[in-house]
C-alpha cells in the first residue's frame, strides 16, 4: 500500500497554508512535526478528503482518492485535532452510534466496541456520560472511534494533546502495536512524542516540508556534535549568544546544558548520545 501526496497546496485567501508538498507513505509510523501554524492540520484534512486542495492530489496505490471516494474512506481512520462528541451519550452508546454510521451493526459492533474500550482502557467507564470525561479520556474515545472500522490508514492530528504522561505512554504503545501492516501518520509539535515510535520524521514549517528522513539517519547526522557541560546562569547567558543551546536542566551546582554544533566548544565538556531534540536544535536552533 502506498499513499502519495503530490504537490498539495492550499491557499486561504492571502495565506498559503500548505505549499507544494509531496511525499510517499508506506507501512510504518510517520511523525509530522512542526510548530503551530505550520500547516499540519490543513495538510491532513486534504489527505483525508475533507478539504479540497487548491492544487495537487493524493493517490492511494496510484488512484486519486477523489475517484476512490467511499472505498478510500473505508480504509481510513482519521482523528481530528478537535474531537466532537455528544455529551449526553455514554462511551458505549457513542461508539455504537459511530459504528452504525460506518455500517457496523449488531453483534460485530458490540464485540468491536468491547475490544476497543479495553484497548484504550475505558472498559469500566463505558456507561459514564462523555460530558464528564477529561480531555485525555476524550482522546481515548476518539482513538477507539477511529479504529472501529479497522482502518489500514491512520491519520492522527495532535493525538497526544491534553494527555497526561501515563496516557502518552499508553497511546504511544497502542500506536506502535497498530503500525504493523498499516500506514500511520501522526502530527505533533512535541518532539518527544515521536522520538520512540516514528520510523520516519517529516518536518514541516511555514507550509513546506523541510526534511523527511528516518529517525535513525537524523540522529546519525548529529552524532558527535552534541556536548554537555554545567555552567552558571551568567555563563549561560553569554554562551547563548555564541552557541546553539538545546536542553537546559537546573542542577545543584549550576545549569546543565546541551550544546549542538559542528565544532567542540573551547571549554571542558563531554560528548553525549544525540536525542531527536538535538537534531532540531542543530537544524533550527531549537525552534522547530
Ligand atoms: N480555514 C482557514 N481559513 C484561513 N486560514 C486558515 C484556515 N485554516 C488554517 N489557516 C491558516 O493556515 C495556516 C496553517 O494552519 P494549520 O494547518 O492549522 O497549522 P497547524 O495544524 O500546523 O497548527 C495558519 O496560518 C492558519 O492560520
Ligand atoms: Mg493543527
Amino acid at each position: 500500500m502506498k499513499l502519495s501526496v503530490q504537490n498539495l497546496t492550499k491557499e486561504f485567501g492571502e495565506t498559503c497554508a500548505v505549499k507544494h508538498v509531496s511525499f510517499d507513505l508506506s507501512y510504518g509510523v510517520y511523525g509530522l512535526l512542526g510548530p503551530n501554524g505550520a500547516g499540519k492540520t490543513t495538510l491532513m484534512k486534504m489527505m483525508v478528503d475533507i478539504l479540497a486542495p487548491s492544487e495537487g492530489k493524493v493517490l492511494l496505490d496510484g488512484v486519486n482518492i477523489k475517484e476512490l471516494g467511499a472505498s478510500y474512506r473505508d480504509k481510513l481512520g482519521y482523528m481530528p485535532q478537535e474531537i466532537g462528541v455528544y455529551k449526553n451519550f455514554s462511551a458505549r452508546r457513542f461508539l455504537k452510534y459511530i459504528a452504525a454510521l460506518k455500517g457496523i451493526t449488531g453483534k460485530a459492533a458490540d464485540e468491536k466496541i468491547e475490544e476497543l474500550l479495553d484497548l484504550v482502557g475505558l472498559k469500566d467507564t463505558g456507561k459514564k456520560k462523555l460530558g464528564g470525561f477529561s480531555g485525555g479520556m476524550l482522546r481515548r474515545i476518539g482513538l477507539a472511534q477511529t479504529l472501529l472500522n479497522d482502518p489500514k490508514i491512520l491519520i492522527f492530528d495532535e493525538p497526544t494533546a491534553g494527555l497526561d504522561p501515563q496516557e502518552r505512554i499508553r497511546f504511544r504503545n497502542i500506536i506502535s502495536e497498530l503500525s504493523e501492516n498499516r500506514i500511520v501518520l501522526l502530527s505533533t509539535h512535541i518532539i518527544s512524542d515521536i522520538e520512540f515510535i516514528a520510523g520516519q520524521v517529516i518536518i514541516m514549517r511555514n507550509g513546506a516540508i523541510l526534511t523527511i528522513d528516518t529517525t535513525e539517519n537524523l540522529l546519525q547526522e548529529v552524532e558527535g556534535r552534541v556536548w554537555t557541560t554545567v555552567v552558571s546562569h551568567a555563563e549561560l547567558d553569554r554562551l547563548k549568544k555564541q552557541f546553539t543551546i538545546g536542553n537546559i536542566v537546573q542542577r545543584s551546582n549550576g545549569v546543565e546544558i546541551r550544546i549542538v554544533g559542528d565544532r567542540q566548544p573551547p571549554f571542558p565538556c563531554k560528548t553525549v548520545k544525540p536525542i531527536l531534540e538535538d537534531v532540531f536544535s542543530y537544524y533550527f536552533g531549537g525552534n522547530v
